[in-house]
């Protein structure tokens, strides 16, 4: 629709020339139409007016068929009568042959005789006419009738009448001259007026644009929803609200990210520093600078591993799809990564117990490192004597589930929500194990994302966690052999 208007218009421009257009095209139909009405009634009367005179003249015949004089002085009353109101028209008789007998003068110049319609014999108003041009290019309108005498044998005359139109030509002509400025005045009082309903109307989206341009950074609180709009942009309000609520998340999530790392750089950073400062404040023994050097380690070994996790989580931020999955049995892979641990479970005599098995479709570096930074939780936050199980569910029909259970510490009720954010840690888990980085769940969740699954935590203080890692089903999904055995 409307594809003539160029999309580069504003929607003032559209509606300004949609608006004069539709003004236009009915000012001017309604000129045609008034135009054609104003024409049919006045030709309609000419000709009205024509029979009325044709009638008078056929009832003067018939009264004095052969007195000349009496016809000559009615016709001459007739037209000085009708030349008071401006109508003009000039009247011949002629006998049975077409000879004229009398005429009004000045007749002959202006029409010939052959331009009449055939004279017929009629009665009453039903006679012929024809339009014409006269010599001098006046507009003209004649009729030609054969009267007949009373009485059988009286002689036939023909009459002839024309009636000059000029004076209806004036009145159309001045109409048209007047319709013709009411449509060029209505075309640009319609585009003045279509300007100003066009920018009242338009007013709230200008608001909206200014509100709009009025959130910054520093402004994200504001809302462009908090006040009333008309009902056609309330919902554009709606969404740019729901888009500044995302926005501000973001913006939120991620300058408070932006302090974190800077937290979490700067304290290593500054204990090196501090540490390097102190040693190099008087001479050391050998043994002494093999000490800082050694503590110092430490803290490199956490700052490297710091930014590797830092950086995976930004690729796989930057790669929300492209993962190569191929089917992987879970049980097998979880019993390899557990071999990691062998270490800290003998040395903390933690018992491992894993139950069923799954054949999943995963990306197996990226599986085993989610295993790993669940397993790493629950070795570190589980004392020694503790108890770790991993149980992989098929049972459902959407996800395959790996839940990794532990006897630890747990996590508070209210710390439970955070401990997807990146750096966060609970104030337990960073006396317990101060390496961490608080990056692990991080990179378990955005793993699962890069999969389509889900991880799900439920924890109690005191009692255990418990990890659950949600694969999507695939259709081609089968289930291997089930073994269940510790290890
Ligand atoms: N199994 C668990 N038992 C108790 N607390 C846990 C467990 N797993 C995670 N947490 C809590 O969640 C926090 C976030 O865990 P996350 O793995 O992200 O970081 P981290 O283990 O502290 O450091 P790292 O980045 O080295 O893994 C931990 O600091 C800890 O407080
Ligand atoms: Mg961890």
């Amino acid at each position: 629709m409307l594809t003539f208007i160029p999309r580069s218009w504003s929607i003032s421009k559209r509606l300004i020339f949609l608006y004069t257009v539709t003004v236009c095209l009915i000012l001017t139909f309604s000129g045609f139409f008034l135009d054609w009405v104003l024409r049919t009634d006045m030709e309609r009367e000419d000709r009205q007016f024509l029979a009325a005179e044709l009638q008078s003249i056929r009832i003067l015949l018939r009264e004095y068929p052969s007195d000349i004089q009496a016809w000559k002085a009615e016709i001459e009353r007739e037209t000085y009568a009708a030349a008071s109101t401006f109508i003009k028209y000039y009247v011949r008789i002629s006998d049975e042959r077409g000879r004229s007998i009398i005429e009004t003068p000045g007749m002959a110049q202006i029409v010939g005789n052959s331009q009449f319609p055939k004279a017929v014999r009629t009665s009453g108003t039903s006679v012929e006419y024809t339009k014409t041009i006269s010599c001098d290019g006046k507009p003209l309108l004649l009729t030609a009738a054969i009267v007949e005498g009373y009485r059988v044998g009286d002689t036939e005359r023909i009459v002839q009448i024309v009636l000059d139109m000029s004076h209806e030509a004036a009145i159309i002509n001045d109409y048209r001259q007047k319709v013709t400025f009411v449509i060029i005045g209505g075309i640009l009082i319609s585009a003045l007026l279509g300007f100003f309903i066009t920018r009242a109307g338009l007013r709230p989206i200008r608001e909206m644009t200014r509100k709009v341009q009025g959130i910054t950074p520093e402004k994200l609180k504001e809302r462009v929803g908090d006040r009333k709009w008309p009902a056609e942009i309330s919902s554009l309000a709606n969404t740019f609200d729901k888009m500044l609520d995302r926005l501000e998340e973001s913006f939120t999530s991620l300058s408070s990210f932006s302090a974190d790392l800077a937290h979490e750089l700067r304290t290593p950073i500054n204990n090196l520093r501090g540490e390097t400062e102190v040693i190099l404040s008087r001479t050391r023994t050998d043994e002494e600078y093999r000490q800082v050097l050694m503590s110092g380690l430490e803290e490199y070994e956490r700052l490297s591993r710091t930014i590797e996790n830092l950086l995976f989580l930004a690729r796989s931020d930057s790669r929300k799809s492209g993962i190569s999955l191929s089917p992987m049995n879970v049980r097998q892979e979880v019993a390899e990564v557990l071999e990691y641990y062998d270490a800290i479970r003998e040395e903390n005599d933690i018992s491992v117990t894993i139950a069923g098995n799954a054949l999943v479709a995963a990306d197996k570096t990226l599986f085993r490192r989610a295993l790993a930074n669940i397993l790493s939780n629950a070795f570190q936050y589980t004392p020694c004597k503790g108890k770790i199980t991993i149980s992989i569910d098929s049972s459902s029909k959407i996800y395959h589930k790996i839940i990794i259970t532990d006897t630890g510490i747990g996590i508070e009720h209210e710390n439970l929500s955070r401990i997807f954010d990146r750096f966060y840690r609970t104030p337990k888990a960073r006396s317990l194990y101060p390496q961490g980085t608080g990056l692990g769940f991080s990179i378990v969740k955005s793993i699962m994302e890069l999969h389509g699954g889900t991880v799900m935590v439920k924890s109690e203080p005191g009692s255990g966690t418990s990890v659950t890692l949600g694969f999507p089903r695939r259709s081609d999904d089968t289930a291997p052999d089930l073994d269940i055995r510790g290890v």
